[in-house]
Formats: C-alpha cells, structure tokens, sequence
C-alpha cells in the first residue's frame, strides 16, 4: 500500500509516505485486494486464526452518524483480541478547537489503529501524515473504501467473480459510494455503469482513474444502463452533510428509484445491494429492498469481516 497511494497523494501531494494508510481504494492494487478477500474467507471459513497483538487498540474518531461502520469495528476489533475507542468529535476537544495534527499526534501515541469518519477528505490527509499508526478511512465526503471493498467481497461471493460482472451504481453518482465503488470495481475488471440525471456527472477524477483499469459507462436512461447488469447499486439521495439541499435532490434522483420497473430492466439473476442506511420510496422501494432479489443484509453482515481482514493486513504492513 506505501507504494501504492496514488489517488490519495494526487489530491494533496504531501501525504507522508513514511506510515501505510487505507484513506482509498486506490491504495490497493488489485493483488492486494483479492488478497484481502481470500483472507477474508479464510477468517469466515475459520481457516485463518489470525488475531493481533497483545493490547491492540482502534480509536473511532467520527464527525458524522455511524451504526454499521462503527459496530462493526468495534466486534471486528474485540473478536481479533483487541479493543476499540470510539469519540465522537463533538465531545473531544476537536470541538473547541483542537487541531487535526495535534489530535492525531496525540491519538496515535495511544492507539494502533485510527480509523474516522470526516466530513472533508483532506482533513483525514491530514490526520494521516500526523499520525505515527495506520489511518483508516470510515467514510469522507469523497470515498467510502471499506464499505467498496465489502461490497465487491459480497458480490465475488454471490456472483463467484468481480471481472467481466456488470455493476451498475443508480442515482447519486458523484457520491462517496459512488467514487469507491467505481474504482476499486473497474481495477478488478467489472464493467461499471453509472446511471443518473442528465447533467449530473462523476466525479472527473475518479472516472478518468477508473476508465484506466476498465470500461465505466455513464447513462442518464435506467431502461439503457440497467440492460444486463448482473448488480443494481444504490445509496441515499442525500448524503450526510447534503441537507440544505435535500429536497432539490430528493427531486432530481427520483426518477432513479430502484423499484420493480428498474428491476425488469436488469438480467434475471440481477441482485440489489445498498450501503445501508436504505430511503424507503427515495432511492429504493420497500418492496425492493425487501424483496428476493436483495442481498443488503449479508451485504451488511460482510462489513465486519472486510474490515478484520483490513485491520490485520494493516497491522502486518505497519510492523
Ligand atoms: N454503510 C454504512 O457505512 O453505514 P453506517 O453509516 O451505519 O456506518
Ligand atoms: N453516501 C452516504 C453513505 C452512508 C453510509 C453518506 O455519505 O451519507
């Protein structure tokens, strides 16, 4: 990953190269991502024993909502030997004006994880390159690289392959869901579909990165884009952070709910998969999300085993 964090210094040129991070998908080739997956499923057959050393510890430093993200790592760490911390920022000193560097200074001389949930990406950067211990990206308004790397762990285990699958992402698709998905999807060789409103486009970067790997479609027709796809992917209409503008989006992506009608549009083995937490009747319909061809839940569940495998290979890497 050292060698490898390419998208991340491309944002901001300085990250220190001295400590090994996960602030992308873009720091991990895809050998290290199969890698992760096969030790994932080493660790769920019971194959792989691996625990971490003696004491480990994983500060959770979150400025956003978390259920999912924050539970899972806190099992993931307890069920490893370790255990975990969790601040939210707005009790800690962060909140009357402690800065990121002395914070990660401090935390890092504690702690031997840190993995936070920011609103701006940069400010994880800058978290990393003052800290003297693995940083983990929990969610930034720019990526989500554990939740990626979950969800192509659970369609390789439903579709048995990443390469050549057909993944189409539907609605807000310049969200962090969106940007993750899409790279860490096309470096293993499926062919991306990104389906959303006319005008409404990727984010440049991530796209122009991801068509170096692979083949990423971008449509502003359900009925087109959604035409033998193997995966439908959605997330919320508004993002955390998006409120003000949560009607104005609300509005615009509509047209885009994954519903029965997207559905038939798909192949007939085309399952459905969602981040988590699911908009009943905004990006989703109720008998979607809850209907046969819906995999969120063991999508869900798969968040815990990624980031163990995650936590260990960071910890291998950091020794
Ligand atoms: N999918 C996800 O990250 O969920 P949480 O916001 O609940 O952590
Ligand atoms: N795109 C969503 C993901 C939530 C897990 C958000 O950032 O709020």
């Amino acid at each position: 990953m050292k060698s490898e964090q390419r998208l991340s210094r491309d944002l901001v040129p300085s990250l220190a190269d001295a400590m090994v991070h996960f602030l992308s998908v873009d720091d991990f080739t895809k050998e290290q991502m199969n890698s992760l997956f096969e030790l994932a499923d080493d660790l769920k057959s019971g194959k792989a024993t691996t625990s971490l050393k003696h004491g480990a510890s994983l500060a959770l430093l979150f400025e956003k909502a978390s259920t999912r993200t924050r539970v899972s790592f806190e099992v993931a760490m307890a069920q490893l030997g370790g255990s975990s911390i969790y601040i939210d920022t707005r009790t800690s000193q962060m909140s009357r004006g402690e800065s990121l560097s002395d914070t990660a200074k401090v935390l890092s001389s504690y702690v031997d994880f840190i993995a936070a949930r920011l609103y701006k990406h940069n400010d994880l950067i800058e978290i990393a390159n003052n800290s003297s211990v693995p940083v983990i990206n929990a969610l930034t308004d720019l990526e989500h690289p554990c939740q990626a790397l979950s969800d192509l762990y659970t369609v390789r285990s439903i579709k048995k392959k990443i390469k050549n699958t057909r993944i189409a992402f539907v609605g807000d698709i310049a969200a962090n869901t969106a940007n993750s998905l899409m790279l860490s999807g096309a470096k293993l060789g499926a062919e991306m579909v990104l389906i959303g409103p006319k005008g409404y486009l990727p984010n440049p970067k991530y796209l122009t990165k991801a068509r170096e790997y692979s083949g990423v479609e971008v449509s502003t027709s359900l009925e087109d884009g959604l035409a033998d796809v193997d995966v439908i992917y959605t997330d919320t209409f508004v993002s955390m952070g998006q409120e003000a503008d949560a009607e104005k989006r609300k509005k615009m992506f509509l047209p885009y709910q994954v519903n029965q009608k997207a559905l038939d549009y798909a192949k007939d083995d085309a399952v459905v998969m969602h981040c988590l937490p699911a908009h009943r009747g905004e990006e989703i319909s109720a008998e979607v999300l809850d209907g046969p061809r819906s995999i969120v839940w063991e999508q869900a569940k798969n968040k815990m085993l990624l980031e163990k495998a995650i936590i260990l290979r960071l910890s291998e890497e950091s020794s």
